[in-house]
C-alpha cells in the first residue's frame, strides 16, 4: 500500500511556538512521495507494518543517534550571487548592487557560466538540507528557465523569477530589460515554459513573477507584472522596505511606503513573499496580514544591507503576518538554513535588550522582540511552506516527504537519556552541513553521504 516506511525519531513543529517530537515513528510514504500515514509505537498496527514493510525491504530503520527534521524552505535567495557568496560585503545595497552584483549578474547571458554556477548551487542547497528555494534569477530568460531546469533534474522544488529590472535611469545600461514590452513579454513567455517544465517534475518547479525592488521598475512593469501574475494565479517577489535608502526611495517616489505601493499594483496577494521588511510600519503589517502577504526574513544579510533588525516577534504574534526564512545569497553569505536559524535568534534577542551601552537599559532595546529556537525552526520549516501555501515544511499526513537525516554522533550528547528536546536544541545550534547524512524530496531521495549520491 506504501511506496516505503521509514522507521525513527523526528521533530516538526505543530505551531510557530511548539516542536512536536514523534519518537520511533513510522513514517509511510506514497507512490507520489507525500507521507500518507505516520504511526507510533503506542498503535496496533506499529509491529504489523514493521513485519510487512521489513519482509518487503521497504522498511528503513534510522541508526541509533540519527533524527529527522523537515527539509528546509528558503524563502529568499539569488542563485547567480552564489558566484560571490562570502565577498563583497563591504559596501552598504546601493553601492553593492551597483560595484559587485549588477556586473556579476550581467555574466548569466552567458548559458554555460549559468549551467556552472546553478548546478553547484543546488547541489550545495541540497547537501545543507534546503529542500525548496525560491529563487531570484536574473534578467535572462533562458538562463532563468536553465535554473528551473536544473531544479527539475536534481529534484530539488524550485520557485524561479526571471528577474525585472527596466527602469533605464536606475539600472545600468549593461544589465536592465530593453524596454519594458520586453520585459513583461519575455516574463510571460518564462512563466509558460516553467508551467511546461512543471508537467514532468514531480517535487515542483514554479514560475514566479519578479520586480528586483520598486527602484528598478518602472511604474508600467508594475503593472504589467501585478496583471500577469492575476492572469496565470503564480507567486510573486520582490524586495520591500530594506534599508534606509531603498525605503525613503519608494516614500520619495510614491509619498508612500514600499507595502502600499506594492498593493497599487496588484502585487501584494496571497501568494507573494517579500524579502527583507524591515521598515514596515504598523498599517503596513497589517496589509500584510490582510492580503496574506508573506515575509522573507533573511537575517544574516540584514546584519549587512537592513539597516534594521525586522520585528519578527511582532509580525508574528501581533500581526499574525505569515513569515519564513531566507539566506539571500549573497546579501547573506551562507546558503545553511541553519546559520538563519542560529541569527534570527541572536538578531532578535539583541533587538530585545538594545546595543548601545551609553544608552540606559530601560531605553537601549524594544521589549518583546526576541523570538525563540522553536520559532526560528518553525520559519525554516512550516512557516516558509505556509507563506508558500504548499503542502511542506511539517511532518504531517498530506504532506510531501522532503526531510533531512541528521547524524548527532559528533554532538556534545554524553547521557543515554538526554531528554530529546534538548537534542533538539543541539542539532539547531551545533549540527555542520556534513552531519546530514541524507536528503528526500517528494518521496525520492536526493543526497546520500555514504553513497555520495547528489541529485538523482
Ligand atoms: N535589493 C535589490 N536587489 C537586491 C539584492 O540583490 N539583494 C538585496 N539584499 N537587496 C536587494
Ligand atoms: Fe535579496
Amino acid at each position: 500500500m506504501y511506496k516505503f516506511v521509514v522507521k525513527g525519531t523526528a521533530f516538526s513543529s505543530s505551531d510557530s511556538k511548539n516542536v512536536t517530537v514523534l519518537e520511533d515513528s513510522l513514517f509511510c510514504i506514497s507512490e507520489s512521495g507525500r507521507i500518507s500515514a505516520i504511526i507510533s509505537p503506542k498503535e496496533k498496527e506499529y509491529e504489523f507494518i514493521i513485519q510487512e514493510y521489513s519482509q518487503k525491504n521497504k522498511l528503513q530503520e534510522l541508526a541509533q543517534g540519527q533524527y529527522i527534521l523537515p527539509g528546509f524552505i528558503d524563502l529568499h535567495i539569488h542563485a547567480p550571487q552564489w558566484a560571490q557568496a562570502g565577498t563583497a560585503l563591504d559596501l552598504p545595497l546601493y553601492e553593492w548592487l551597483n560595484t559587485y552584483t549588477f556586473p556579476l549578474e550581467a555574466k548569466f547571458c552567458d548559458l554555460q557560466f549559468a549551467e556552472k554556477v546553478y548546478s553547484d548551487l543546488v547541489s550545495q542547497l541540497i547537501k545543507n538540507g534546503t529542500t525548496t528555494a525560491l529563487y531570484f534569477a536574473t534578467v535572462h530568460r533562458k538562463s532563468s528557465l536553465r535554473l528551473a531546469e536544473i531544479c527539475s533534474e536534481k529534484g530539488q522544488r524550485g520557485l524561479v523569477g526571471k528577474v525585472v529590472m527596466d527602469d533605464h535611469e536606475q539600472n545600468p545600461n549593461y544589465y536592465r530589460d530593453a524596454t519594458t514590452d520586453i520585459a513583461l513579454n519575455e516574463t510571460e513567455l518564462f512563466i509558460q515554459e516553467v508551467l511546461e517544465l512543471n508537467q514532468k517534475t514531480p517535487q515542483g518547479v514554479y514560475p514566479v513573477v519578479t520586480p528586483r525592488f520598486i527602484p528598478s521598475c518602472t511604474d508600467d512593469s508594475l503593472k504589467g507584472l501585478g496583471t500577469l501574475a492575476a492572469k496565470y494565479d503564480i507567486h510573486i517577489q520582490s524586495h520591500c522596505s530594506e534599508s534606509d535608502w531603498a525605503h525613503s526611495f519608494v516614500q520619495n517616489r510614491f509619498g508612500k511606503n514600499d507595502a502600499f505601493a506594492l498593493n497599487d499594483f496588484g502585487l501584494l496577494t496571497e501568494k507573494s513573499i517579500m524579502a527583507h521588511c524591515g521598515f514596515l510600519s504598523d498599517e503596513d503589517m497589517t496589509l500584510f496580514a490582510e492580503k496574506g502577504t508573506a515575509v522573507a526574513h533573511c537575517p544574516i544579510s540584514n546584519t549587512y544591507f537592513g539597516n534594521a533588525v525586522t520585528p519578527i516577534a511582532k509580525l508574528l504574534n501581533e500581526y499574525q503576518v505569515e513569515i519564513g526564512l531566507g539566506s539571500d545569497i549573497s546579501g547573506g553569505f551562507s546558503p545553511s538554513l541553519f546559520d538563519n536559524i542560529r541569527q534570527a535568534v541572536i538578531s532578535s534577542r539583541m533587538l530585545e535588550d538594545g546595543v548601545d551601552k551609553d544608552c540606559c537599559s530601560g531605553k537601549r532595546g524594544v521589549s518583546g522582540s526576541s523570538i525563540t529556537l522553536n520559532e526560528a525552526f518553525y520559519l525554516a520549516t512550516a512557516g516558509g511552506g505556509e507563506s508558500l501555501s504548499l503542502p511542506i515544511g511539517k511532518l504531517a499526513v498530506d504532506y510531501a516527504w522532503d526531510i533531512q537525516i541528521i547524524d548527532s554522533k559528533e554532538l556534545p550528547i554524553f547521557s543515554e537519556n538526554e531528554p530529546l528536546m534538548e537534542i533538539f536544541q543541539k542539532l539547531l545550534y551545533l549540527s555542520r552541513p556534513e552531519m546530514i547524512t541524507e536528503v528526500w524530496i517528494q518521496g525520492r531521495k536526493v543526497h546520500d553521504k555514504t553513497m555520495n549520491l547528489q541529485g538523482v
